[in-house]
């Protein structure tokens, strides 16, 4: 019996085996020859030292900017950053190869974007070609300066609740606050109010933790994915605790997407509250998606319609959040720069009861150091594209098709043939005088050309506004014992969050 059994198993077992060697073997093959094309590929551009299995990830998962800094100086204008023995991209950091990259349209990376997808879906950030033209060219109304007038009302409303709590803490003390989750939540709620008329009072009720938990592990996540590259095969990452929570965080976002949708629609049907829409003065970014799809169901779908949502609050709360702490915190190590803006915003805005848009561009000495602020820690730290065609450097340096090429913004700000003295705090680099004879491309944190960021103005009308109001009221100064340690992901993010002394001013 037991040899009838290894006879007739016996030969479709050995077939299989060698299937699976050959299969093995053929993929092993693809490999070594993508790294031999990766290797010539990149020949003529000297990389940091390199470990033979690991490339460079452990220098960029455990998130050394320094290291990079370090990288930009040796290596003029760009270097090679292996992931793993198989995966290489192509770092820039100087401002003419910027240009040349920015002037193109080359998609976005499949690969790095992959990793984004789950969280992401195809909105504006992630879609390409003529489907990301026709998205950007719809919800571009939604950011004229006629609607952003209309959000300065929304965004002081936001601000004074925010410093209402910082009010609540401090009394009249000067009292250590961790303010990074206080302004995310201001961030959120603003860009909840402005762009989809959501009142959810979010900075008070606790109900939406599970969704700014998820939004910040998914950040987190995601950047531990890209960086991993034994976790890069789906199956491994799927079954990985990671890529369990992934799966959670991605089905809170899109329930969270679903029911701001859902909200609307059935406020619309309601005629109550189709009478409060039209008292508003503007169309929102919600209304614009939704008549969109009124009148071009078939390229636009529901499933558009919540990847725009989700896009537009990972996108535009995350990123301001940022910008608005960064700054205090450069502020609060500043204290000269700090005075001058206060004596600036008091000079324009008074009590600052209510602020206007006029008053806003009058900021001057305010906006340098915002930009700074932004040169020194750009929430967007970097930024990627697949090549779709050659491109040639204005150096003569060239690549082929299909190599991932990744702006670093923060290697572009923080590269010392352009700034001098790069991780000082100097507001004044900013002065007229000063930037025109910069480079144009020299400080991005926005981006530029095709794809620049939508929201910019939406932004820095926000950094202005939140500002201008918590200087008002309180003077900052650093926790010592807590330094700023930033975590590059694909938001830069606070690793331990961001703690400072804030004291009420007196009226
Ligand atoms: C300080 C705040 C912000 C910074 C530093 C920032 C930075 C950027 C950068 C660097 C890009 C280019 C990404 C790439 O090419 O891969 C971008 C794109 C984008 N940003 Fe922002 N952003 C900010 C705020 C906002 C806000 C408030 C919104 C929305 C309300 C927003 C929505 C978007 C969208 C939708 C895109 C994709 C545009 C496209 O590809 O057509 N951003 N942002």
């Amino acid at each position: 019996m037991e040899s009838w059994l290894e006879k007739r198993w016996a030969r479709p077992l050995y077939l299989a085996f060698v299937f699976c060697l050959a299969l093995g073997l053929l993929q092993a093959i693809k490999l070594y020859l993508r790294r031999q094309r990766l290797l010539r590929e990149l020949r003529h551009f000297p990389a940091p030292p390199t470990h033979w299995f690991y490339g460079h990830q452990k220098l960029l998962q455990d998130g050394k900017m320094e290291k990079l800094e370090e990288f930009v100086e040796k290596y003029p204008c760009a270097f090679p950053c292996w992931v793993g023995p198989f995966q290489a991209f192509f770092y820039v950091y100087d401002p003419d190869y910027a240009k040349t990259f920015l002037s193109r349209t080359d998609p976005k990376s499949k690969f790095l974007y992959k990793f984004l997808m789950p969280c992401l879906g195809k909105g504006l950030v992630s879609l390409d070609g003529p489907e990301w033209f026709q998205h950007r060219h719809l919800v571009t109304p939604a950011f004229s300066f006629n609607t952003l007038k209309s959000y300065v009302d929304v965004m002081t409303q936001s601000v004074n609740i925010m410093l209402g709590k910082w009010e609540e803490i401090c009394g009249t003390r000067d009292t250590g606050v961790e303010v990074f989750e206080h302004i995310s939540l201001m961030t959120l709620d603003i860009l909840l109010k402005c762009a989809f008329s959501q009142e959810t009072n979010c900075q008070i009720n606790s109900n939406h933790d599970t969704y700014v938990k998820a939004m910040f592990d998914s950040s987190k996540i995601t950047f531990y994915h890209l960086y991993s590259f034994l976790h890069h095969h789906d199956i491994i990452f799927k079954f990985s605790p990671e890529g369990h929570r992934l799966q959670e965080i991605s089905e809170v976002l899109q329930q969270y997407a679903e029911k701001v949708i859902r909200d609307r629609k059935k406020s619309l049907k309601d005629i109550k509250n189709q009478d409060n829409a039209q008292k508003k003065n503007y169309p929102d970014f919600l209304d614009i998606l939704l008549s969109a799809q009124a009148e071009n169901c078939d390229s636009f779908s529901d499933t558009d319609l919540q990847s725009e949502v989700n896009t537009f609050i990972l996108a535009g709360h995350d990123t301001t959040a940022g910008g608005i702490s960064w700054l205090l915190y450069h502020l609060a190590l500043n204290p000269e720069h700090q005075e001058k803006c206060r004596d600036e915003i008091r000079s324009i805005l008074g009590d600052g009861s209510s602020i206007t848009w006029d008053q806003l561009s009058e900021m001057s000495y305010t906006t340098m150091c915002i930009k700074e602020s932004l040169r020194l820690a750009p929430p967007i730290q970097s930024i990627s594209r697949e090549l779709s065609k050659p491109i040639t450097f204005p150096d003569g340096h060239s690549l082929p098709a299909g190599i991932t090429v990744v702006l670093s913004i923060w290697g572009l700000h923080h590269n010392p043939a352009i700034w001098e003295e790069p991780k000082v705090f100097d507001p004044l680099r900013f002065s007229l005088e000063n930037s025109d004879q910069r480079h144009s491309y020299s400080f991005l944190p926005f981006s530029a050309g095709p794809r620049d960021c939508i929201g910019q103005h939406f932004a820095m009308v926000e950094l202005k506004v939140a500002i201008a109001l918590i200087l008002l009221h309180f003077k900052v100064t650093p926790d010592p014992t807590r330094p700023l340690i930033f975590l590059p992901q694909v938001i830069l993010k606070p690793q331990n969050g961001v703690h400072l002394y804030l004291k009420k001013l007196s009226k």
